[in-house]
């Protein structure tokens, strides 16, 4: 995944483009690059570099050269090592036709034998300079940039967000956008065009999604939007109320950190977002009361849950069959939300990774929901997934952390996660809210088919207020510890197994991928009761294991037995246990020791104590935490 950002209009385009393009680094931050119509010299001119936008700002600023129309691009490596030749814009053979993608071209090896033949000479290794060849090749046919934007669409598959800048045409811009998000802004001065709206939000009057197959020809002083066969569309403008927040780190050391004790507070604001305030019922001890307040919501909002989830009560009340979806650390919390439905509903739920499933056979369900979890709301895998779904037309309900993403705007209905701007690529204060929500949701689905009581569902909220304070508190138990030595100690070790059962397995899965991500350990989490069945030859004193205990009495003494089974082979044990589990406690070499919650909200209550653990390993590391090699925090490729 990429960011693009675009300007055109009666500014400089420079510091527009580079401001947004900084604020789209979450797309991408292997390299960076920049191109304009000099006004000056009327021609192209451009820098791209590996590293940061900052570091390709600090080259430009020593220029003074700028013009009214701009591209920039951030390149998170598909095709193509990391390096200054396969860094955007790329450009035709003239140098004379710049282009910017984000996507992915399929059989550009094809396309690119074909351009070779005709004489075109590549400078890259990228899918993505195929296109800025066959374009001008096209161009140079029709004379037409319309006519030759309507043949390049016919050719290429795959999935490609495209802005093309021509140094004759120097008052435009041509957008091409299939499969891969892209907005359109618009202001008094002139015009952006961005993979994402937080790029140019306060800059902007107003901003229009590009539909999807939708080509724009954008001019200082107009857009003209058509479809790929040339028929015209009309942008559909909504006002741009959305001030940018300009996430600042609060001086923590690193977003990864500040967002991990921000769950608190957002698990607290989401049950006051959905909570059913009766006359009975008293407020949180949240900080957020004002919020609260502001959020409290009568008990008829019981309909308006399902209204902004755009399904009928009636729907509501037959479903038979729950279906999450989901990749990386929002499939983490759909394998620990299966639990709450199954047992707060009581309602068989399956969940399926985004991208497998559309590889998968499709069975059509009657009486049966898809929910995909999303914190960008624009993972690749995810929005196929849901895109399959929609055909089949079977509702289609979206959780994520961005309400003006592509999923929501193709889905049937959507609940905002309520987090804030999730800024560290490791999904920490997302995974909290997701599993809040999935919590509230099965409750209120379980109140809906009378399965639980209003009291019940009252005491529901009051378990994630508790769970809340007791996942921040366990943070603040074992700050010291872990600071002073413990993560030292465990940084030393280049392999670790997490091990987890029931509920808490996917919990072990998501602490193996932070600690994986971040640290680039290698970390393999597995079902603690297949250990015997083939891991257990990877236990020695070399290779830590660390187990999540659960407070179902049945699965604890299972859990405790396979922990027998690690110290039984000199392993080295780590425990996330709860009081009481003292058998467990005593057996491990080092114990993070909750107080009992919910048993359903059993990996909530780990969750911030987990990610502190790794994100202080991972400091003694050096690594660079917020933003890891060779990730990005939005995967909007497949
Ligand atoms: C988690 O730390 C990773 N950043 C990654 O697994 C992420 O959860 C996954 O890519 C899904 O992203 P999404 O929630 O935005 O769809």
């Amino acid at each position: 995944m990429c960011g693009i950002v675009g300007y055109i209009g009666k500014s400089h385009c420079k510091d527009l483009v580079l401001g947004g393009m900084q604020r789209l680094e979450y797309r991408g931050y292997d390299s960076a690059g920049f191109v304009f119509v000099n006004e000056k010299a009327a021609c192209l001119s451009y820098l791209k570099r590996t590293g940061t936008v900052a570091n390709l700002a600090k080259e430009l600023s020593v220029f003074d050269e700028d013009g009214f129309s701009g591209i920039g691009h951030t390149r998170w490596a598909t095709h193509g090592v990391v390096n200054e030749a396969n860094a955007h814009p790329h450009f035709n053979c003239k140098g004379n036709i710049a282009l910017v993608h984000n996507g992915i071209i399929e059989e550009h090896e094809s396309l690119r034998n074909e351009l070779i033949a005709q004489g075109h000479k590549f400078l890259s290794k990228t899918d993505s300079e195929v296109l800025v060849h066959y374009f001008s090749s096209l161009f140079d046919i029709y004379k037409s940039v319309k006519k030759a934007t309507i043949e390049l669409v016919k050719k290429i598959k795959g999935a490609y967000s495209i802005v093309v800048l021509i140094e004759e045409l120097p008052d435009q811009l041509l957008v091409i956008r299939h499969n891969s998000p892209l907005v359109l802004g618009r202001q008094k001065k002139g015009f952006f065009v961005a993979s994402d709206v937080i790029a140019f939000s306060d800059k902007v009057d107003e901003f229009a999604f590009m539909p999807e197959d939708s080509i724009a020809v954008i001019n200082k002083n107009s857009i003209q939007l058509l479809d790929f066969s040339g028929k015209s569309l009309l942008p559909v403008w909504q006002e741009s109320n959305l001030a940018f927040v300009d996430v600042s780190k609060d001086g923590f050391e690193h977003f990864m950190l500040k967002e991990i004790y921000e769950q608190k507070k957002v698990i607290d604001k989401i049950v006051n977002f959905y909570r059913l305030v009766g006359t009975d019922s008293k407020l949180s001890a949240s900080d957020d009361l004002g919020n609260a307040l502001k959020y409290q919501l009568d008990i008829e909002y019981q309909d308006r849950i399902w209204q902004q989830l755009g399904l009928s009560l009636k729907t509501v009340k037959n479903l038979k069959k729950i279906n999450l979806i989901a990749a990386g650390t929002s499939w983490h919390a759909c394998k620990i939300g299966q639990f709450f439905f199954e047992s707060i509903s009581n309602i068989q739920t399956s969940v399926y990774l985004a991208s497998e499933f559309c590889y998968m056979p499709f069975f059509k369900e009657k009486d049966s929901i898809f929910i995909f979890l999303s914190q960008s709301g624009e993972t690749a895998d995810t929005l196929q997934a849901l895109r399959l779904v929609k055909s089949h037309n079977v509702p289609t309900v979206v959780i994520t952390n961005v309400p003006s993403s592509t999923m929501v705007q193709e889905s049937s209905g959507f609940l905002p996660m309520q987090a804030g701007p999730e800024i560290s690529v490791a999904s920490t204060k997302a995974f909290s809210a997701q599993q809040s929500i999935l919590f509230i949701l099965a409750n209120r689905i379980a109140l809906e088919l009378e399965k639980i009581t209003l009291q019940e569902m009252k005491s529901a909220e009051e378990d994630l207020f508790m769970v809340s304070q007791v996942l921040e508190m366990a943070i603040e138990n074992y700050k010291w510890e872990i600071s002073n030595g413990l993560a030292e100690k465990y940084s030393a070790y280049d392999k670790y197994i997490f091990l987890g059962r029931h509920i808490s397995y996917p919990m072990a899965m998501e602490a193996a991928l932070k600690l994986k991500e971040i640290s680039y350990i290698f970390a393999q989490s597995y079902p603690a009761g297949e250990l015997k069945h083939g891991p257990i030859a990877l236990i020695d004193e070399t290779t830590p294991v660390v187990l999540f205990s659960a407070l179902d009495e049945i699965i604890y003494k299972k859990l405790l037995s396979n922990a027998q089974e690690v110290k039984a082979r000199s392993g080295h044990l780590v425990v996330f246990a709860f009081e009481g589990q003292n058998e467990l406690i005593g057996l491990a070499d080092y114990a993070f020791v909750l107080p009992k919650v919910n048993p359903l909200l059993a990996p909530l209550a780990c969750t911030g104590v987990m990610q502190f653990f790794v994100y202080e390993i991972t400091k003694r590391l050096g690594r660079p935490i917020d933003k890891p090699r060779n990730l990005a925090k939005s995967v909007t490729v497949e």
